[in-house]
């Protein structure tokens, strides 16, 4: 045990030494800050008026590792007290998400005045610390009733509601809050939700999905990908024609990205990987950039994929103040030409890839620190779509969720590619922010609560869910306060941990 804090010690003054680079080397108004989402961490998840959403209707399905978010975080009886540990922390800015079936609990109708209540609440408890709060509109987590009612994002009936619920938002809040994303990761929901069936609402046909019981994986993708994009269009042009110009916000839309690598440098693997970047991330840039699908999807979708109409493809083209990308990761891709010669076809069938981990070690847990990753995301995005201004939404480290509060995969993790975008944003990447996922231990999208990537611990056994900073809490902190990571953070860190022994009899190692 003294070998081992000592090596932490020795490891935490090596790493931080290391530091060639500072907040102050970002532009100061570069935000950095840290996200979350409403499910999974609210809780409170029946209580004050709120109804369930899709994503309630999926865990409770036991679809998450036999977890739901009843209860998760708790966000929303404790947001005081973690407005108190960001206001501590540093955090310049929030990332977080309203939960729409909490606001209007059947999506559509009645406004739910507890719902409205809580969120300003938060938001003032937000603002009144300084810190900037940027907020997403849909994570994820459609109100069931819509789904029950017409099939949700399949049906061109959501626009409506959607810019609706979007409306009643920038009124109620948009004098507090000036960064609006109105929808989540749009290519990984469709994928998941519509296509493979392993995310809510749990849509996909066979031979494509697993444990769907209603579906279409050739053609709902593509519809709900398209309702979306119509969906963001017309909120985005509600929030430039009625506020944008008295609450002088930003609207904006998130995809999640992967960096695509070639397995080989045959010419196959090298087009193999322009379709992959065409179908994850040109699917929902190219319609908001240049106003339509790219080719390649067109092509192999044939009338699968909707086409838009001349007014769609306005509504939609130019839509956006800035884009949200989510990126933790990198991956190989193989062409696999086969897939296009069945005669039924989904999504994956049609992108005709084959992907692989770039992971060495199959059995580690954590993600391989890849900040290059990153850097090319921005840089495609820079090069190929007229360099947008980019907040990245979401990055972040995954370790085990009882795993101990001495997180140095994360530490590495964040370290690496917080450098990363520096270098990105000296070789004129356009990124304006920065937050990490999550800010405290959630309930997480594909392993409930196995798996963890918050700031902040959070003990499952805990009743009182009590918040336990880990070690990249105070690295965060001290990037963000300007301070490097003394021998007092450590010592610190080490009374709150479970896994070492107490501090002072080693103390005088320090
Ligand atoms: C920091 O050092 C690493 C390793 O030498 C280098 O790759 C990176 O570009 C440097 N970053 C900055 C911002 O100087
Ligand atoms: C599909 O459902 C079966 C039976 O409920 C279950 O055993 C299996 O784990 C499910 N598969 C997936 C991938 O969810
Ligand atoms: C999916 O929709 C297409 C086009 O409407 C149809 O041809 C196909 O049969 C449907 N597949 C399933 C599984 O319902
Ligand atoms: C995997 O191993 C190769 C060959 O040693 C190395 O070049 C690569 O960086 C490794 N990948 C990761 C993610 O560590
Ligand atoms: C904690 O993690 C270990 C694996 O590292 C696992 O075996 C154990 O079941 C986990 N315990 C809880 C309470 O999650
Ligand atoms: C820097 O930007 C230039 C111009 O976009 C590009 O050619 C180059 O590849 C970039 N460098 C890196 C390391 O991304």
């Amino acid at each position: 045990m003294l070998k081992l804090f000592l090596g932490i010690t020795l490891l935490a003054l090596t790493v931080f030494a290391a530091d060639n680079f500072s907040r102050d080397d970002f532009p100061s108004d570069f935000v950095f800050g840290a996200s979350t989402s409403a499910y999974q961490v609210e809780g409170a998840a029946d209580q004050d008026g709120r109804k369930p959403s899709i994503w309630d209707t999926f865990a409770h399905a036991g679809n998450m590792h036999g977890a739901n978010g009843d209860v998760a975080s708790d966000v929303y009886h404790k947001y005081k007290e973690d407005v108190q540990l960001m206001a501590a922390m540093g955090l310049e800015a929030y990332r977080f998400s309203i939960s729409w079936s909490r606001v209007i609990p059947d999506g559509k109708g009645p406004v739910n005045p507890k719902g409205l209540e809580y969120y300003n609440n938060f938001i003032n408890e937000l603002t009144s610390h300084g810190i900037e709060p940027h907020v997403t509109l849909h994570h994820n987590d459609l109100p069931q009733a819509l789904e029950d009612d017409y099939g949700g994002w399949i049906s061109q009936n959501i626009v409506k509601d959607f810019t609706e619920y979007a409306d009643l938002c920038f009124r109620t809040f948009g004098d507090r809050v000036k960064y609006w994303t109105t929808v989540n990761e749009i290519n990984v929901f469709a994928l998941g939700g519509y296509d493979r069936g392993i995310l809510p609402p749990q849509r996909c046909s066979s031979p494509f999905g697993v444990n769907c019981s209603r579906g279409n994986s050739s053609t709902e993708p593509y519809m709900a990908t398209h309702h979306i994009l119509l969906a963001h269009g017309s909120a985005a042009r509600l929030y430039r024609k009625k506020y944008q110009d008295r609450q002088h916000g930003f609207i904006g839309i998130n995809i999640f990205s992967y960096w695509f690598v070639p397995l080989t440098n045959t010419v196959e693997d090298v087009t193999a990987t322009e379709r992959a970047n065409d179908f994850y991330v040109g699917w929902i840039l190219n319609p908001l950039v240049f106003g339509d699908y790219p080719d390649i999807i067109k092509k192999n979708a044939g009338s699968r994929i909707p086409a838009f109409t001349k007014a769609e493809s306005n509504l939609v083209k130019g839509s956006y103040d800035f884009l949200g990308v989510n990126c933790y990761n990198a991956l190989y891709v193989k062409e696999n030409p086969r897939t296009l010669q069945m005669e039924v076809r989904d999504v994956n069938a049609d992108m005709a890839i084959e992907l692989k981990s770039i992971q060495n070690d199959t059995s580690a847990f954590e993600f391989p620190v890849t900040p290059w990753a990153l850097q090319k995301v921005l840089e495609y995005l820079k090069q190929k779509y007229d360099n947008p201004p980019v907040f990245i939404h979401e990055n972040g480290q995954r370790t085990r969720r009882n795993s101990s509060l001495v997180d140095w995969p994360r530490v590495k993790y964040l370290h690496g590619y917080i450098g990363g975008l520096l270098d990105a944003l000296r070789n004129g990447s356009n990124v304006r922010g920065y937050f990490v996922w999550s800010f405290v231990d959630a309930f997480e999208l594909l392993d409930g609560y196995e798996s963890s990537y918050g700031l902040y611990y959070i003990g499952l056994d805990d009743p009182d869910l009590k918040r336990k900073p880990k070690l990249s809490a105070y690295w965060y902190s001290n990037f963000l306060n300007r301070r490097s990571l003394t021998s007092v953070g450590v010592i610190e860190l080490l009374k709150n941990s479970f896994i070492l022994p107490p501090v002072q009899q080693h103390q005088s190692l320090l």
